[in-house]
């Protein structure tokens, strides 16, 4: 974010209290601050309890190896009970737990009743195809409701799933089945986007002529299309399940059995799978999604828009708003398919009253029209939510003004695949909200903003933002690399967690995020870093070196914008352009495709090699070059300034 902006930021003086009505009936009110802060661990506790255990936990915390925390560690309970099964003992069978919504208009509602009949059938053909506790299974799905099915029959089960987003590569998604051993893989023939149906299956038959040890492949029959079949491994998941008992007795696992490993981009290429476990991440992700969304099951309709292979649909798709017993809706497509207002004839269709989205697809809402949404009744909406990326204070207005009929607060929930669940939010009932703030840490959380030598910043002031105390839903460490889950959280500022973002404190003591501070761009909220799109650059023939970075961009937050060398036999030219964003796309995924590619004869590097991407950084954003006394070649800079002319 550009110091301009920042400043702008920090002169926001608008501000909105919470509804009176919501504020009276709120479910978690100003005293929940009091209460964690008198004692964390009791308060924990308390929300521990919110859950159903078979043991019930008496340890809380155990810190006595740090950074690897046990929480809850000799309690038992099992998740996908909490999420299904206990709603149905509790007399809500009959609620809706999920409204289908398929991208060409099919629809359809699964009850919690039902929905524990397909997870028990679904559990029991994992067990069918030998999976056991333990083992690793990938999914790699459309956004269809048999997603969530799969998930749970995991975690009924004790398999720790590992689901990679549909968006991703065949070759992304070997090496998340390589890194994970997953046994056995969850696809589908293809889901519908765009108009379109969109193939899956192919890209699970290409990664695992890389994967011998996956034994089985359960394939979803979602747009009916050709798929190719390897007799013995591939088993459609429609005959497996059905052929099922309804039955299936959920057995109880350790607080700490791993749940579930989720890649995220690391500064280097290698991603990281970050580990979750049971009993604290279900807590707190169950006690976030009550407090944060101030949810109402009997009476709200909740939809998180995002796609469940981020960790926003694990924790505000699945695990949240399940274990809290909600009727949610689940969108399988794209907002402006067949038309722009989608979103919000689905918000019509459902009357959803809690929304939870992106800064991006908010941004691309405002470009496409405040006449779109104002066409439909938006009248149920009471709470909107927000995250992936700081929310800039025009499309935080536009929000509560256009989708929120000016009433409707906003919360900005900062967190990240790794803290599992929300960390820094406002409270709907109790939060007066500041445009383009997260503000304040949640109950139970402990977040300052430190400077370069680990003191804490005054208000006013910038710097890092670290979590001072460990948290339920905190990873537990990095899938089979702990050296390397304490290298990247807990070195930088000994004892705390450092999570890669710049914030500010304002003079009231509320945080605002600045966008991360290392080399990991996010691309319409998604995490994406500089050294895998470059390493997947420089794995193209024509290139000799390659440079990324994230250049402010008005609808995506950042656009990833590439300077390559080419190899001495290769010539600029626009097929060869065309051809490399191909190539980055087919190596790592769409979301990964370069927005500009230039062509350059040398990178701004230190004596010690280090790419300078701050003033690669300066260029992509048209400003006028930063300090460069710290390059091995200081004409580097006008040598490359010379070669693009047109910069922006
Ligand atoms: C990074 C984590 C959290 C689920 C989706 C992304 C950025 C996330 C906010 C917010 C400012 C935010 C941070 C964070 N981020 N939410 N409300 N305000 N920045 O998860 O892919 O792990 O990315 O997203 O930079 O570190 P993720």
């Amino acid at each position: 974010m550009s110091n301009e902006s920042l400043a702008n930021l920090l002169k926001e003086e608008r501000r909105f209290a919470p509804p009176a009505e919501l504020a009276a009936t709120a479910n978690v009110t100003a005293a929940a601050y009091a209460q964690a802060s008198e004692d964390r661990l009791a308060f924990w506790a308390e929300q521990a309890r919110r859950l159903s255990w078979a043991v019930e936990p008496t340890e809380t915390l155990d810190w006595s190896n740090p950074p690897f925390a046990k929480w809850f560690a000799d309690g038992k309970l099992n998740v996908a009970y909490n999420c299904v099964d206990r709603h149905v003992e509790a007399g809500n069978g009959d609620r809706v737990a999920i409204h289908f919504e398929g991208e060409p208009g099919d629809s359809r509602s699964i009850t919690y009743a039902q929905l524990k009949d397909e997870v028990s059938q679904a559990a029991n053909a994992l067990l069918e195809l030998g999976v056991t506790k333990g083992d690793r299974v990938a999914v790699y799905l459309p956004m269809i409701a048999e997603a969530v099915v799969a998930i749970l029959a995991c975690a009924r089960i004790g398999a720790t799933h590992s689901v990679v987003f549909g968006g991703f590569s065949a070759d992304a998604v070997a090496s998340r089945i390589q890194d994970a051993d997953a046994k056995v893989v969850i696809t589908a023939d293809g889901g519908y986007r765009r108009g379109k149906p969109t193939a899956l299956k192919p890209a699970i038959d290409e990664a695992l002529a890389k994967c011998p040890e996956v034994e089985h492949v359960l394939v979803i029959r979602r747009t009916g299309q050709e798929v190719s079949w390897t007799e013995g491994r591939d088993v459609w998941w429609h005959e497996i399940t059905t052929r099922q008992s309804t039955e299936h007795t959920p057995e109880a696992h350790d607080a700490e059995h791993p749940l579930f490993i989720l890649y995220t981009s690391g500064t280097t290429g290698k991603p990281k799978g970050i580990l979750h476990t049971s009993g604290g991440y279900l807590t707190q992700a169950s006690y976030t999604h009550h407090a944060v969304f101030d949810l109402k099951p009997e009476t709200d309709v909740y939809w998180c828009t995002a796609d469940i292979g981020w960790v926003t649909g694990h924790s505000y798709i699945v695990y949240g708003p399940l274990s809290n017993g909600a009727t949610q809706v689940i969108y399988e497509g794209t907002p402006d398919t067949p038309h722009q207002g989608r979103f919000w004839e689905i918000v019509q269709k459902y009357g959803v009253t809690i929304l939870y989205t992106a800064p991006t697809a908010i941004r691309t809402f405002m470009k496409w029209g405040d006449d779109i949404p104002a066409k439909f009744d938006l009248s149920s909406l009471r709470v909107l939510g927000s995250v992936g990326e700081p929310i800039n204070p025009e499309a935080w207005i536009w929000y509560r003004e256009h989708i929120g009929a000016g009433k409707a607060p906003i919360v900005d929930t900062w967190w990240q695949t790794e803290t599992g669940a929300m960390m820094i939010s406002p409270l709907p009932g109790v939060t007066e909200t500041k445009p383009g703030s997260a503000q304040r840490a949640l109950p139970g959380i402990a977040a300052t903003v430190v400077d370069d030598e680990a003191n804490e910043v005054p208000n006013g002031s910038g710097g890092y933002l670290v979590l001072t105390e460990p948290w339920p839903s905190m990873l537990r460490t990095i899938w089979g690399d702990d050296q390397r889950y304490i290298d990247t959280y807990w070195s930088r500022f000994p004892g705390r967690y450092f999570a890669g973002d710049g914030a500010k404190k304002d003079e009231d003591g509320d945080i605002w995020l600045l966008g991360r501070v290392d080399d990991v761009m996010l691309v319409s909220g998604h995490n994406i870093s500089t050294t895998e799109v470059e390493s997947a650059l420089v794995g193209h023939p024509a290139v000799a070196e390659a440079a990324v970075v994230g250049a402010t961009d008005a609808t995506t937050g950042q656009a990833i914008v590439a300077f390559v060398i080419l190899r001495g036999t290769a010539t600029d030219s626009e097929e060869l352009i065309a051809d490399l964003r191909n190539h980055v796309g087919k190596t790592l995924g769409p979301i990964a495709k370069p927005k500009q590619i230039k062509v350059v004869s040398e990178l701004p590097k230190t004596r010690s090699g280090k790419i300078m991407r701050r003033l690669l950084r300066d260029i992509a954003e048209g400003r006028e070059v930063g300090d460069t006394s710290t390059l091995a070649d200081s004409s580097v800079m006008n040598l490359i300034q010379a070669q693009l002319p047109s910069a922006r």
